[in-house]
């Protein structure tokens, strides 16, 4: 009989005589690896704790969309007497504006076929046929549809276009795609110059995203807000100054950058003051890192630029 099997045959043999006695033996090694196991155990609690409970999952359904900057405008007044006769003027004006907005869904040939058009539900008005419509081909029906869209379609509202470009689109479309084109009674254009107000022209107020009234608010409040919308306007205006420029160039969020100018005089007569006023704005996300590129021409001129307005 070998050593090792003698060894197994004795420890059976032990086992069996003195049960307390080997246990006693291998007790102190049970409570080792039983302490090792634990050790290691919370070592990576955390771990094990975490990954028992699923991380909580980001709302996606909530996405917060703050207004869009949009200036106070005017819009001029109209005569619809006048606009509603599809002079060659008229005409050309609405092919022109055509081309450049409508094509893309209503097609070159009007029929509702641009390239937009395959992906669209409902499809894009084919002008072409007398099917369909909503508000209509008359003049004051095209006007509407310009003026307020069709819900639930690709069709917006094309709120920049002035009353003219409206009369001018839909003379083009009458004259050039619609058969027949029906013409609007004399109340329907009496109706028409009413409801937008086309007689007297129109102000239409400004707006701005609320994250930008809110730092305007907290500086202080309403003549502080008159003031700068009354300089970003301006400044917009100035289309071709050096001066305006480089304040859009060197600017990230122009209510800030303004709203900043506006709470302290002490640059009014003082560049360098000006300079280090803007450039600690940078951090405050009013001006972007482009005003470290301005030379020196381009500071004078900004300066003397922002002081006309401040
Ligand atoms: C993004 C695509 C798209 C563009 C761009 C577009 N339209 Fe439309 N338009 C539509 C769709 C879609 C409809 C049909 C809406 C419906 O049936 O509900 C429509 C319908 C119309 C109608 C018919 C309204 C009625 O009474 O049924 C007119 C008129 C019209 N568009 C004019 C224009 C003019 C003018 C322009 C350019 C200034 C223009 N559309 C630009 C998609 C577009």
């Amino acid at each position: 009989m070998s050593n090792l099997e003698h060894g197994k045959k004795s420890i059976k043999k032990d086992l069996k005589e003195h049960p307390v006695k080997v246990l006693a033996l291998i007790y102190p090694y049970m409570l080792v690896v039983g302490l090792g196991i634990g050790l290691f155990y919370m070592s990576k609690i955390n771990k094990i704790g975490k990954n028992l409970i699923p991380p909580p999952l980001s709302d996606s359904t909530y996405e917060f969309q703050d207004l869009t900057l949009k200036m106070p405008s005017v819009t001029p007044k109209a005569d619809v007497m006048a606009l509603s006769q599809p002079t060659p003027d008229l005409v050309a004006k609405g092919k022109s504006l055509f081309a450049t907005n409508c094509v893309s869904c209503h097609g070159t040939d009007g029929k509702g076929d641009g390239v937009a058009a395959a992906s669209l539900n409902p499809k894009p008005r084919n002008f072409t046929s007398q099917d369909n419509w909503i508000n209509g081909p008359k003049i004051s029906g095209i006007y509407k549809t310009l003026s307020e869209g069709i819900k639930g379609s690709a069709m917006v509202a094309f709120d920049t276009f002035t009353p003219e470009d409206k009369f001018a689109l839909a003379q083009y479309i009458r004259t050039t795609f619609v058969p027949n084109p029906p013409q609007d009674t004399k109340d329907e254009l009496t109706d028409l110059e009413q409801t937008y107000n086309l007689a007297q022209g129109q102000v239409n107020p400004g707006q701005i995203p609320i994250k930008d009234a809110m730092v305007l608010i907290e500086k202080d409040g309403a003549a502080r807000y008159a003031q700068v919308m009354s300089v970003l306007n301006k400044i917009r205006n100035d289309s071709g100054s050096s001066g305006a420029d480089i304040f859009k160039r060197v600017t990230k969020n122009e209510v800030r950058a303004l709203t900043a100018l506006s709470s302290t005089d002490e640059w009014h007569n003082n560049e360098q003051a000006f300079v280090d006023l803007i450039v600690n704005e940078l951090g405050e996300d009013g001006f972007n890192d482009s005003v470290h590129y301005l030379t020196s021409g381009e500071w004078d001129t900004f300066f003397k630029y922002m002081n006309q307005y401040f």
